[in-house]
């Protein structure tokens, strides 16, 4: 390892020129200058669209892009991008995809769209002036958007309303902004409008309310909030219990009340909820990436709305009434499918393409229905083999990459393993065992 030293100016040099730098603060610097190089785009144009994503960009990080076959959503058929390192998450999304579609797929509902932004503010003096002034302070706020707001207007957003808000503590105050965003995320969209409101704040008081140049408001910042309960898509899938037939090795009825089981740990533990909750995101998050949505903005809200009650809990439920298997998950979800990264990057295009163009609502739709088909197949796996099974299956094939071994022996692995515990060393020793070795061409296991 060599010293790090402060640099200075490096945002300002050329990619060939930070590149060189970086590398030579690592032993190998030429493979590591070559295993960067071997990353760029072949077309140049494209790689310098990738570089213009982000700052100081040296090179780009392949993430294997897969689909999900066979998703039948309200009656329609998807096959769902999905962009994830995970083994297996891929795989369980396509598995429980398929189930389900025998059983009539997943009904989506999205039961609002709305989100928020703050401008948080004090204000020094007598507060009495503020409320006064609030109906007249309102309307120049609104007026003072206008040109921001037109464009949005004519697709039926905009902001829908603002309240004034009395925070928790003496003298902290808050614009809260609701909009609609339509098919576009919104986040600029919104931060603009909250900046251009702040600085319309100020001079509305300086005008109306302030005197003699002694301003009671202070801005103290402007932005969204990543909290988004008002954007809320529901995904449920449903039948008879005796429908969901025999399930590796458990009775419908054993499995529906095991399930049962595990989703109410879910609810009351934080421990399990919290991992439960990161298998949902493990089909959200893939579908957010490959159509270029923020994956961090929805994780957030998700895991914040998980915990209104109070207490962080699971984001499904499960009913058993009746003898109907129901199992529901509801979940904030501030998407877009236009702005953004979406007609910039040359896969998010086809993502969208591949999912006929969605709308945001048809979007929500698809993306939870992936999170609830991932919770889905964890949870059936938790409840009768155990996830290591699935799990490891895929994981066998990254162990074999990382020891470089050659096609051929990989199916004598996958043979040998198949009903045997996969584990690193578990498959070193294998590869060490002469059996795979000498005899790789003639030995089926
Ligand atoms: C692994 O990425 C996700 C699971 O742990 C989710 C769960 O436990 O429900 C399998």
């Amino acid at each position: 390892m060599k010293e790090v030293k402060k640099l200075t100016g490096f945002s300002k040099l050329t990619k060939a020129e930070k590149l060189k730098i970086v590398a030579d603060h690592v032993e190998a610097s030429d493979a590591f200058m070559e295993a960067f190089k071997g990353c760029w785009h072949a077309d140049e144009q494209q790689q310098q669209v990738f570089d213009e994503f982000s700052e100081n960009t040296l090179t780009n990080f392949f993430l294997p892009y897969g689909v999900a076959p066979n998703f039948l959503i309200n009656d329609r058929y998807y096959i769902v991008p999905m962009v994830i390192e995970e083994s297996s998450v891929v795989a369980a999304a396509a598995k429980a995809a398929k189930f389900w579609a025998e059983r009539g797929g997943f009904k989506a509902e999205v039961l609002s769209t709305t989100k928020v932004g703050h401008v948080h503010f004090t204000w020094q003096g007598n507060d009495e002036k503020l409320y006064t002034s609030w109906e007249a302070l309102k309307k120049y706020l609104l007026t003072s958007t206008t040109q921001l707001t037109a464009g949005m207007q004519k697709r039926g957003g905009g902001i829908k309303q603002i309240a004034l808000i009395d925070g928790p503590e003496v003298g902290y105050y808050q614009l809260k902004v609701t909009f609609e965003t339509c098919d576009a995320m919104g986040a600029n969209f919104i931060n603009a409008c909250l900046e251009e409101m702040s600085r319309s704040l100020k001079a509305f008081v300086e005008e109306n309310v302030a005197e003699e140049g002694d301003n009671p408001v202070e801005v103290i910042m402007s932005i969204l909030s990543n909290y988004t309960p008002e954007c809320l898509v529901k995904s449920s899938l449903s039948c008879k219990i005796s429908q969901l037939g025999c399930i590796n090795g458990l009775s419908p009825e054993e499995f529906a009340r095991k399930f049962e089981k595990a989703v109410k740990i879910a609810k009351r533990d934080v421990y399990r909820a919290v991992t439960h909750n990161k298998g949902i995101f493990n089909g959200i998050d893939a579908v957010a990436i490959a159509t270029g949505n923020d994956f961090r903005a929805i994780e957030a809200g998700g895991h914040a709305y998980s915990a209104r009650s109070g207490s962080y809990q699971s984001l499904t439920t499960l009913s058993l009434a009746h003898g109907i298997f129901s199992y529901e998950l509801k979940i904030p979800l501030a998407l877009g499918v236009v702005g953004g990264l979406t007609q910039l990057h040359p896969l998010v295009k086809w993502s969208l393409r591949l999912l006929g163009n969605p709308n945001v609502s048809e979007l929500m739709k698809v993306v939870a229905s992936v999170g609830l088909a991932n919770n889905f197949n964890a949870v059936c796996s938790l409840i009768t083999t155990g996830i290591q099974q699935g799990h490891m299956k895929m994981h066998l094939s990254n162990i074999l990459n990382h020891f470089g071994v050659a096609d051929h022996q990989k199916q004598l692995a996958f043979n040998h393993f198949k009903k045997k515990t996969v584990s690193f060393h578990a498959v070193r020793e294998f590869l060490e065992s002469k059996v795979a070795y000498n005899h790789a061409d003639n030995i089926s296991e």
